[in-house]
This record gives C-alpha cells, sequence and structure tokens, in this order.
C-alpha cells in the first residue's frame, strides 16, 4: 500500500522512461495550485535541458502517455511544460478505504528499524526547571513517539541531573541549617558509632521535603557566587559526594528521591513519561576506568591541573574548546557523565543512533562531547546528534520568565494554563453539561494541548513568545481548536449510533470530499518529513490541515440527513478522520476529551 503521491510518481516515471527520458524526473508533489490539480509533476523542464528539446512538447509526450491511467481524472500541460493531474473519484474513493482499513491510518514504516535512544527533558535535582526544559520535554516526548511509530525501536531517558555542583551546594546548606542532620551527616561519613544507623538519618532526612530544596538552592546558588569560601566548600562536598562519603551520599539520595518523585508527577501531567530514568550519578562507576582509558588511549592531556581532551579539528571556523573531564578539584564534570554515559547506553542498550533534545545554547556541548566519543570510539562518528531547539521567550524577547521574575515550575505553568483553559471554556459556552470531575479532565486536557501544539507548530529551532491567551484560544492555529475539531466529530459519530447509522463504503464526489481525501493521504508524507528532520511541526501542521478539512467538509456535506449511501460514506469518511486526528495528536503528546 502506498499513498497516492508515491503511486502517482511511479506512474510518471513510467511515462518518462517510455519517452526515453530519465525516469527519475517523473516525480510528482502535491500541487501549488490546489484550484488546478491535486498533484503536479515538474520533470519535464529538467527533461528539456537533458534531451535538448522542448519542455512542452516532452510534457504533451508524457501527458499522451497517461491519458488511459484509470486513476487519474484529467492530466493536463500548463505553462512552459507543467503537468497537472487531479486524480479520479474512484481511486480517491479506494485509497480513503485503505486507508479506512489500515490501523496504522495509511502510514508506512521505515525500511530497516533502528535502535534509537531519546535523550530528552534533562531536569535537575533541585535546580529549578526552565523554560528549556518544558521544550525538551515536549519535542523529545513527540519525537520519541513519532519514531516508534514509524517502526523504529525507540527508548527515552531523562538524563537526570543529579550528580554536580548543585548537589555540593545543597548539602551544605541543609546541614547549615539544620545541625542534627549535619551531625548525624558527620557521624556516617566518620563510619562512628551511627554509621550502621541509615535508617535513623533517613528519618531524620524526612523533613526536608521539596519545597525547603526549592528555597535552598537559589541562596546557596547565589551565595556560591559571591563568596569565595563558600563556593569552595560546595566543591569540595561535590567531589567528596562523587567519592561516594558515605553521610553526603545518604543525604544525596534523599534530595534525589524527593525531587524526582515530584518531577515525575508533573512530567506526568503533561502527558510526559520516560522509559528510563537515569540520573548522571549512575556512570559515576564507569567513570574511573574510562578517564584510565582515555589516558591508555593517548587522549588525556594535563591542563593546569585538570584533565582534557582535545577536539579542535583542521578546518573549523572558530577554536572549539577541549572537553574537561577531571577538573582540578578532581571532580567529574558535566561532559564527562555524558561521555560515560555514551559507554554506558552503548553496553546496555547498543543505539544505532541518539538523539539529544536539548535547547541549541548547549550545541558546543554536544559538539565536544561526540567528538572525544569518536575519538575513543565510543560511537560511529554520526550516531550521535544534537536536536537543538530555540526558546520560548517572554514578550520582552527573552527567555520566558514567571510574573515574579522567577523561573518557570512546571506545574506552577499547567495549573496556570488549566486556569485559562476553564475560563476559555465557560467563555466558549462548552463544557456546561460535564460534571465536575469531567470538566476538569476537559480543562486538562485542553490546557495541555494549548502548551504542547503551540510549541510544537513551529520548527524546533524557531523561538517563539509564550502567548497564553493566543495559546488558549478555540480559534486560530491552536491546541484547542484541534480538540474541538475531534470532539465535533466524536459527536456526530455518538449521534449516528444513536440512530443506528454506521459507516459504508466510500464515495468521493464533493470538493470538500476530494480535499478530505487527499490530506487522509499526506498522513505519511508528514511522518517521513517529521522523522527525517526531528520536527514534530510537519505532524502539528497536518493536524490542523485536516482539521480544517473536515471543518469544510462538514459544513458542506451534511451527513446525518444525507440519503442512506452518502450518510455510510460520510460517516466512514468521519470516523477515519477522528481516528487519523487522534494518531496525529498522540504523535503530539496530545488528548482528546470525549466531550466538551
Ligand atoms: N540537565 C541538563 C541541564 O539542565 C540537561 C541534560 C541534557 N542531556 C544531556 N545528555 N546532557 O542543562
Amino acid at each position: 500500500m502506498s499513498d497516492l503521491k508515491r503511486g502517482l510518481s511511479e506512474a510518471v516515471a513510467a511515462a518518462f522512461a517510455a519517452a526515453g527520458l530519465p525516469a527519475e524526473l517523473g516525480r510528482v508533489t502535491p500541487s501549488d495550485r490546489p484550484d488546478l490539480a491535486d498533484f503536479q509533476c515538474n520533470g519535464a523542464l529538467p527533461a528539456a535541458k537533458v534531451a535538448r528539446r522542448d519542455p512542452r512538447e516532452i510534457a504533451a509526450e508524457v501527458v499522451a502517455h497517461l491519458a488511459s491511467d484509470p486513476r487519474l481524472g484529467s492530466v493536463e500541460t500548463a505553462g512552459l511544460g507543467f503537468i497537472n493531474i487531479r486524480v479520479s473519484a474512484e481511486a480517491l474513493a479506494q485509497r480513503a478505504a485503505e486507508i479506512a482499513a489500515d490501523p496504522r491510518l495509511g502510514a508506512g514504516v521505515v525500511e530497516t528499524p533502528r535502535k534509537v535512544l531519546v535523550d530528552y527533558g534533562g531536569p535537575n535535582v533541585a535546580k529549578p526547571m526552565h523554560v528549556g526544559h518544558l521544550r525538551s520535554s515536549i519535542i523529545g516526548e513527540s519525537v520519541k513517539r513519532i519514531y516508534r511509530f514509524r517502526g523504529d525501536e525507540v527508548v527515552g531517558d531523562a538524563h537526570f541531573g543529579d550528580w554536580g555542583y548543585q548537589m555540593g551546594l545543597l548539602i551544605g546548606a541543609v546541614m547549615d541549617e539544620h545541625p542534627d542532620i549535619g551531625e548525624q551527616v558527620e557521624a556516617l561519613n566518620a563510619g562512628g558509632p551511627a554509621a550502621d544507623d541509615v535508617e535513623t538519618a533517613e528519618a531524620l532526612f524526612e523533613k526536608v521535603g521539596l519545597a525547603d530544596l526549592d528555597r535552598l538552592y537559589p541562596e546557596a546558588a547565589a551565595r556560591g557566587k559571591a563568596d569565595a569560601d563558600y563556593r569552595d566548600r560546595a566543591r569540595k562536598l561535590t567531589a567528596a559526594l562523587q567519592d561516594r562519603t558515605p553521610g553526603y551520599f545518604l543525604l544525596w539520595r534523599h534530595f534525589a528521591k524527593v525531587t524526582r518523585v515530584a518531577l515525575e508527577r508533573d512530567f506526568h501531567a503533561l502527558g510526559v513519561d520516560f522509559d528510563l530514568w537515569k540520573g548522571e550519578s549512575d556512570v559515576e562507576d564507569l567513570i574511573e576506568p574510562m578517564v584510565a582509558e582515555l589516558d591508555a588511549k593517548g587522549l588525556l592531556v594535563d591542563d593546569q591541573g585538570a584533565r582534557i581532551v582535545r577536539v579542535a579539528r583542521q578546518g573549523d571556523k572558530r577554536e572549539l574548546p577541549p572537553l574537561l573531564v577531571v577538573s582540578s578539584e578532581g571532580s567529574a564534570m558535566y561532559g564527562t557523565t555524558d561521555l560515560a554515559t555514551i559507554l554506558d547506553r552503548k553496553e546496555s542498550f547498543g543505539p544505532d543512533h541518539v538523539l539529544y533534545v536539548v535547547d541549541q545554547r548547549q550545541a558546543d556541548h554536544f559538539e565536544i562531547v561526540f567528538r572525544a566519543a569518536y575519538l575513543a570510539g565510543y560511537a560511529v562518528e554520526g550516531a550521535l546528534e544534537h536536536v537543538g531547539f530555540g526558546t520560548m521567550n517572554g514578550t520582552d524577547g527573552k527567555p520566558f520568565k514567571t510574573r515574579e521574575g522567577g523561573v518557570l515550575k512546571l506545574n506552577d505553568m499547567i495549573v496556570m494554563t488549566r486556569d485559562k483553559a476553564r475560563e476559555r471554556l465557560h467563555e466558549a459556552g462548552l463544557g456546561a453539561e460535564l460534571d465536575p470531575a469531567a470538566f476538569e479532565d476537559t480543562a486538562h486536557r485542553v490546557a495541555v494541548a494549548a502548551l504542547k501544539f503551540a510549541d510544537l507548530q513551529n520548527f524546533r529551532g524557531t523561538s517563539y513568545v509564550f502567548d497564553l491567551d493566543r495559546f488558549s484560544s478555540f480559534e486560530g492555529k491552536t491546541g484547542p481548536y484541534l480538540l474541538y475539531q475531534a470532539v465535533r466529530i466524536k459527536s456526530v459519530l455518538r449521534k449516528a449510533a444513536d440512530e443506528g447509522a454506521a459507516g459504508g463504503e466510500i464515495v468521493v464526489s464533493e470538493a470538500a470530499e476530494r480535499d478530505l481525501v487527499l490530506l487522509l493521504d499526506a498522513f505519511d508524507q508528514a511522518l517521513a518529513d517529521a522523522y527525517d528532520k526531528k520536527a514534530p511541526n510537519f505532524v502539528a501542521e497536518h493536524a490542523y490541515k485536516l482539521a480544517q478539512a473536515f471543518s469544510k467538509f462538514y459544513a458542506a456535506c451534511p451527513i446525518l440527513s444525507a440519503s442512506p449511501e452518502l450518510k455510510a460514506s460520510r460517516l466512514a469518511l468521519a470516523q477515519t478522520t477522528l481516528r487519523q486526528l487522534e494518531a496525529a495528536l498522540d504523535l503530539l503528546g496530545i488528548e482528546a476529551p470525549e466531550r466538551m
């Protein structure tokens, strides 16, 4: 089974070949002028150059060859040698029936499935998430789903930031604030009488909750910036933690646990769920042998007490800094854990490809780490890819901050958007018949759709401005608009079912029906583009166009009041549209409610 475009390309290619011209020039694309044609082929122009002939003559010859193809309603030459194609109603109906019968809604799979790891989300212990984490979560989740749907074996990993300098800052701050915890930790460190008493210590740590970490971290971070001694202590604490000093280690485990529980809850509310929740700390055991190996391979260089790998290449446009493997305090750095994680993933999963869905601002970091990995033979050149993205900005053009000027907390963001969604539903007179629990559920889905679609409709490299009023509107190119259309189809189908009507054979006669089927047919191409470019906006665009096409179809083609045959056909079209729309939304990580 293939989409219309591919089938037509084959037919036109055969016509080119029959005329003694390069077959590959017979490629068709969706028409630039939908009022004139469904598809077009521009190949006669380059073919004319090759054959030193008049392009119009070539186009005419190809058209003559195609004239008897039953799939074509019409095929004509235009202008300087363009070929315009309209698909026949029968061919459209047949393709629609194929899509309707297909559990994959007309979408193909990759030829050779690969193992792909998607590294996304990347939240940190205690450090609040910023817009980069939000975008990474939304885009990464979608990329993961798109890759999986196309047939790859895909694993998503949160790569939890739990092993850096912020850990030393927090350990110090908590011990300062709670002398009893401080004592307990020191006793454990010293291996004294309390050393066995892990349970007592853990019970004592329970009084430090997420709110405390949220409060203490920014204070400690600010103090670390201003006060060299304080910073020095935090660095030493970090190094001691990484050496697994027992008291620090136990306290750190508590931080990681409380943060992770809250983060997973917030991510889940946003429809973001990781297959793996590995932390930077998980590769700690690999670091020492890795450093030894890098050394043995002659890749490590001493640099003022630190140990680095030089990754600059001849021909680089600007000088790329080296990878800092061991700091002068002896700590593992951000890039060190990333390098060790590449090794870890190679051994545990063996990915053919790793996608790092991370803020564009980290582009250099990844280039440096990837080069070091290739040098060390930890990955095949090209197997590691940074999938960068721009920022979500405030109206001031700077990365979005809350009204109080702080970085956003995911949960606050969801709450704020849900409030807005409720307001919008009331305004539009929607959801009035729902019971309170169903209304809440609908408001939540509208909120998630608003946030995610606003992000995913842009090519990921583009920055955009956070504008909740626009994102949450039921009109325009928004998530709520898409949900509204999906719910509208559901309601038509419910009414039909109540009347005992069901879908049947699809016939395509009205222009709006043609357009709808052509869009259903374009799903596969949208997915292929999204996959190749790691860009969910192609799927978002498809979902939007499909919803619009349905809306036009619904206005032009009565369903429930039509004759029995037409009703059956249009119900089948509506049902298939809904299934494909929901499939596309699912790939964006968005779910439509049953009613609103
Ligand atoms: N935790 C990092 C940060 O907040 C993001 C992690 C991205 N993934 C990676 N493998 N480095 O910046």
